[in-house]
């Protein structure tokens, strides 16, 4: 058996690999510390991402310009003028309660286009919906408020109708959707639907908020519509989602009582 270490130049080769070792473990111990530094106070490194969302301006859009996207219309804020009309309706291409030459079946163009990609999206996920009523104008709101008061009162047609002059339907930026086969149209009924239960998680994505909530009644001044849903942008509309306010509590308005 031969001894290695006798072996000629192995004290050599041993010298060397210690060397080369001892190489190696110091530019580790080097590259370390210079990543473990530079990683947190390197001058070339960018300053840590800020995690606070910016704050939501709740001024992009007038509140009380009648042809904005975010007018504040209720029984306290009339439109101005009183028989104020919108200049830009069109007819959406979805399926409609009544012709399309029919001015209540005309929307605000944004909110049209915007009615047209939520109806393609909830067909998508196998869901029919018909516009039951876009666009009315002032002499429409006052035939269809004198129509409720005649059948159920006065102080009821209050509850659910809103005066000519102080509808969102006037603006064009509102539309109350029903499932295209005819099932609880403008009904609370709608709500247990899944046309009506889509709504609610869907209508923000498209710019659509569902303005008269269960519960607060006495915040919107009106019953609850599930129905019945209007054009914000998707900005503001995923805003009240989330917090779940009404226009009147996020922007600071006056609650209005419901038999007010
Ligand atoms: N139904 C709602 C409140 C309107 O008449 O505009
Ligand atoms: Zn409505």
């Amino acid at each position: 058996m031969q001894d290695e270490t006798n072996l000629p130049g192995a004290p050599k080769h041993r010298a060397r690999r210690i060397l080369i070792g001892l190489i190696v473990l110091g530019l580790l111990g080097v590259g370390g510390y210079v990543l473990t530094h530079q990683s947190k106070k390197g001058p070339h490194q960018p300053a840590t991402a800020s995690t606070t969302p910016p704050a939501f301006n709740k001024k992009q859009y007038s509140l009380d310009k009648s042809s904005s996207i975010w007018v504040v219309v209720n029984k306290g804020r009339a439109l101005a003028p009183i028989d104020y009309a919108p200049t830009n309706l069109m007819a959406p291409n979805v399926p409609l309660r009544l012709p399309k030459t029919d001015p209540e079946m005309q929307m605000n163009a944004d909110a049209a286009h915007a009615l047209e990609s939520l109806f393609a999206a909830a067909q998508a996920d196998g869901l029919k919906f018909k516009l039951s009523s876009g666009y009315r104008s002032y002499k429409e709101q006052i035939a269809l408020f004198s129509q409720y008061a005649a059948q159920q009162g006065q102080a009821s047609a209050n509850r659910e109708s809103a005066h000519a002059g102080h509808s969102e339907h006037q603006t064009g930026l509102a539309a109350d959707v029903a499932p295209a086969d005819g099932r609880c149209v403008v009904q609370q009924c709608f709500a247990n639907t899944a046309e009506g239960k889509w709504l609610v998680i869907n209508a923000a994505t498209f710019g659509f908020v569902i303005r008269y909530q269960a519960g607060k009644e006495n915040v919107t001044g009106y019953e609850y519509e599930p129905w019945h849903i209007r054009f914000v942008g998707q900005a503001l509309a995923s805003e009240l989602k989330k917090t779940g306010q009404t226009m009147e509590e996020f922007f600071s308005l006056p609650a209005i009582p419901l038999d007010s």
